[in-house]
């Protein structure tokens, strides 16, 4: 079937099971799926839905789109909060991931500088810490003072023998080394009021109190300041230590966010939305939870794990969709609720745990065997080998907190190395970059100044999950100071190629400042990875860019099949 016959005509699209060009895709309901492991079967129906009859686009060529900029449709300016990464006590994300001691690496704290070079290629801009599941069986206390006096603990959540010889100001020291915000998680689980305001004053007040000078006296002089605050984690699932009704958290959230600003008032606060889209409660936490908080919170957080699952590659292709309803969502009911309560307030989103996850793969460090070998330290747990098709997925995603930029001003990929990560390493061993390493550190660099708001016109493909998804999807930002424009653009398609033609409004293109893509390498498929030795999944130089027209304001790209590209266009304003 030809392109154009597929993007102009929507006879085409009766008789070949395409659809007709456009910007939206529907949504289809949940359902469930076979549990297996314990903490696996708690988290079921997080983000899995399954639902209409698989119904494929018999896309046999190039896909079309057109996208219109103009550079006066903008959303704001980019959150860079948006940016961020997630350090949990889990698996060897904190053990032999960011810390490791003796490693050829380390530098004389026992940071291996291989990740924080890493870390600092990523641009990421804040960090998560301590979790995550393990915050709500986590004492902060266990982690401060000298380490050969901190004790061992039973982590309950992914259990694990935890040493505590990392802990928060190793952790502030590494923030300041990786030169990243750091973003602290209280324990709502086990502990509640008391403890987090204790943690406040111990981190954050200068000092001549007891809590202050106990921080001084372990070799912090000066206040960590810490600004951003997650009051406990996903406290709506049933598998979390400490797990609670929206009513219980949400007053217990209110209370600890007031005990916590008593102490520090330029706190900001994140509480609990939930765990995902399908959680049974979803809408109605969030209602209940902001009912109790909203005059004490910041944000609602929002957690989203996709996955390729049961072949179905179009509709995992288009999980962005369902990530841009979800939000969409979330903002509709913060909204609702505020309006309800004539409130001016605005309350924007924590998206702090988002990503590529392989929750039903089988292996010895998969979900289902957590705490089926004992009790033992820093266990190699979710470590997901990233393939072309997962960084494809991961660009759109970024895609769409870009998209959404307005109200999504803080987002994490959850985790940073080793678990779920775009970096892995080997104990005593090398660091290096998965696939889907390449569109965060890219798109981090390249969105600089304000969002814009592109008018977006793609073929369609049915999806089983989804509705009819475009195949082509896009962000972009336009920063005037530097006169750059910057698109982020992804192909579902696995068929062919896509044709992309670009107006731009009110901007003249002056040169193709760069064009990159990642794909399928050389010889490689869809499933293709990168390791420690051959780093095959990567960035190259997108060749089809051109400008055309009279006023140079039309670009022409053709991206490969499967693809994920970066195009920075210098231009002038007309
Ligand atoms: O990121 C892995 C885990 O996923 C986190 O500990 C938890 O918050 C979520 O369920």
């Amino acid at each position: 079937m030809e392109a154009s016959l597929l993007f102009d005509g929507s006879a085409a699209s009766a008789s070949n099971g395409c659809s007709r060009p456009g910007s939206q895709a529907g949504h289809s309901g949940a359902a469930g799926r076979t549990s297996r492991g314990p903490w696996e079967a708690a988290h079921d129906g997080r983000n899995q839905p399954s639902g209409a009859r698989f119904h494929r686009c018999n896309v046999t060529a190039v896909t079309r789109a057109r996208i219109v900029v103009d550079r006066d449709f903008t959303l704001g300016e980019v959150p860079r909060r948006i940016f961020g990464s997630f350090v949990e006590h889990m698996g060897r994300c904190v053990y032999t991931g960011v810390f490791e001691p003796g490693h050829p690496a380390a530098d004389e704290e026992g940071f291996r500088t291989d990740v924080l070079d890493l870390t600092r290629e990523m641009g990421i801009s804040v960090v998560r810490y301590p979790g995550g599941n393990f915050v709500s069986g986590y004492r902060w206390e266990d982690g401060v003072g000298p380490v050969a006096e901190r004790p061992r603990r039973l982590d309950g959540a992914w259990h694990t023998v935890e040493t505590n010889a990392f802990g928060l100001h190793e952790f502030m020291r590494w923030a300041s080394k990786a030169g990243v915000e750091p973003m602290e998680a209280i324990n709502l689980g086990t502990r509640g009021v008391e403890a987090a305001r204790e943690l406040v004053e111990y981190a954050n007040h200068p000092g001549g109190t007891a809590l202050s000078d106990r921080r001084i006296a372990n070799g912090a002089k000066d206040p960590f300041g810490i600004k951003l605050w997650c009051l406990g984690n996903e406290m709506d699932g049933p598998w979390q230590i400490g797990h609670k009704t929206a009513d219980e958290y949400g007053r217990l959230a209110q209370e600890a966010a007031k005990a916590m600003r008593y102490v520090d008032r330029d706190l900001e606060l994140v509480v609990c939305g939930s765990s995902g889209s399908l959680m049974p409660t979803f809408g109605a936490w969030e209602q209940t939870v902001l009912g109790h908080a909203y005059d004490e919170v910041d944000y609602v957080s929002m957690h989203a794990y996709y996955e390729e699952s049961d072949g179905d590659h179009a509709s995992f292709l288009a999980s962005a969709v369902d990530m841009d309803h979800f939000i969409e969502s979330v903002v509709a009911t913060i909204d609702a609720v505020g309006a309800a309560r004539k409130s001016r307030k605005r309350i924007n989103i924590s998206f702090d745990e988002w990503n590529v996850w392989y929750q039903k793969r089988e292996g010895a460090d998969s979900p289902s065997q957590v705490g089926t070998s004992g009790w033992v330290e820093h266990p190699r747990l979710i470590e997901d080998v990233y393939t072309v098709t997962d960084a494809v997925v991961v660009g759109t995603f970024l895609n769409s907190l870009l998209r959404h930029g307005d109200r999504v001003t803080i987002a994490n990929q959850a985790q940073l190395v080793n678990i779920i990560a775009p970096i892995l390493t080997e104990p005593g061993g090398p660091a290096w970059r998965q696939s889907i390493f390449w569109p965060f550190a890219r798109t981090s660099a390249l969105a600089q100044g304000e969002i814009l708001r592109l008018h977006v016109e793609s073929d369609l493909a049915p999806t089983q999950r989804y509705g009819d998804a475009p195949l082509v999807d896009v962000s972009g930002t336009y920063d005037a100071e530097s006169g750059r424009v910057a698109l982020f653009l992804a192909n579902r398609s696995l068929e062919g190629p896509a044709d992309v033609e670009v107006d731009l409004r009110g901007l003249r293109v002056g040169d193709v400042v760069g064009a990159e893509v990642l794909t399928i390498p050389e010889g490689g498929d869809r499933h293709s990875v990168s390791t420690a030795d051959d780093q095959r999944v990567g960035l190259r130089a997108l060749e089809d860019v051109t400008v055309e027209g009279e006023r140079r304001d039309v670009v022409r790209l053709r991206l490969p099949a499967l693809s994920w590209s970066a195009v920075q266009l210098g231009v002038t304003v007309t």
